[in-house]
């Protein structure tokens, strides 16, 4: 492939500023082998893209044909990319990832599905549009487990309802968590195989209780590496990546 193609798909810009940053000399290329990159000033010049890294204006970048990322979520923030009151999730990550070509746009990444503002914890996101409807189609039911701290201590009994389903206010169909486990007196690790709005807190509230933290910390096999600070981002390995499809 092109090196301004190559540029283009990792999201550096429309084919034009490709070529400029290449023909600039902001761009060099890793040799298979070679700790150093050396710089390449032909936009045109073809390469393998498996296993390529390039530097673009001094920062490393591995090629990836598409996108699939984990971000640890902190509080305070927003899933749209026009957030209303909070800075949005999109800003927590590099530019070329924001404007990767998708759908004949330079879109970007998307997340999976959306935490609340307050809500922490695993987040995935592509450019794979059929991942990203695999991962978040209700029918589907990948599981993804919340941590969830409680206002008052949970019972017995509201754990035995929380499993047998519960009617939200909009939906006659009641809502049931697939596994809940006590950790605490007043923390529990709910399962849900849905994903309805605000589901979490409002099942909490349906059996007389309240949400005071919310993190989610799996979804499917995958679990949030405790390695990953609130904030931070990572490519998804080949591994993890496996665990969701
Ligand atoms: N359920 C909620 O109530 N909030 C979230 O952010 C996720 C699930």
């Amino acid at each position: 492939m092109q090196l301004q193609d190559i540029l283009f798909s990792q999201g550096f810009g429309t084919r034009r500023v490709c070529a400029g940053l290449v023909q600039q000399g902001w761009v060099s290329v890793y040799q298979p082998d070679s700790p150093e990159p050396a710089q390449c000033l032909d936009a045109s010049m073809d390469f393998a893209v498996e296993g390529l890294r390039l530097r673009v204006q001094g920062v490393d970048w591995p090629y990836h044909a598409k996108a699939y990322l984990m971000l640890h979520k902190p509080a305070g923030t927003e899933c749209s990319q026009k957030p209303s009151a909070h800075p949005s999730v999109y800003t927590l990550l590099p530019a070329p990832l924001r404007q990767r070509p998708a759908k004949g746009a330079l879109s970007g990444v998307q997340a999976v599905g959306r935490l609340d503002q307050d809500t922490t914890g695993l987040l995935l996101l592509s450019d794979d549009g059929q991942f990203i409807h695999r991962m978040s189609s209700p029918k589907k039911h990948v599981p993804k487990v919340y941590q969830v701290t409680t206002k008052h201590p949970v019972d017995a009994q509201q754990i035995k309802r929380l499993l047998a389903g519960v009617v939200l206010d909009d939906d006659p169909k009641p809502v049931l968590a697939a596994a809940c486990v006590q950790q605490d007196a007043c923390r529990i690790d709910l399962t849900l195989t849905e994903g309805k709005y605000h589901q979490v807190k409002r099942m909490i509230a349906a059996v007389g209780n309240r949400v005071e933290a919310l993190h989610r910390s799996r979804i499917g096999d995958l679990e949030l590496p405790e390695d990953l600070a609130p904030g931070q981002w990572r490519w998804l390995n080949v591994d993890e990546l496996a665990l969701l499809t």
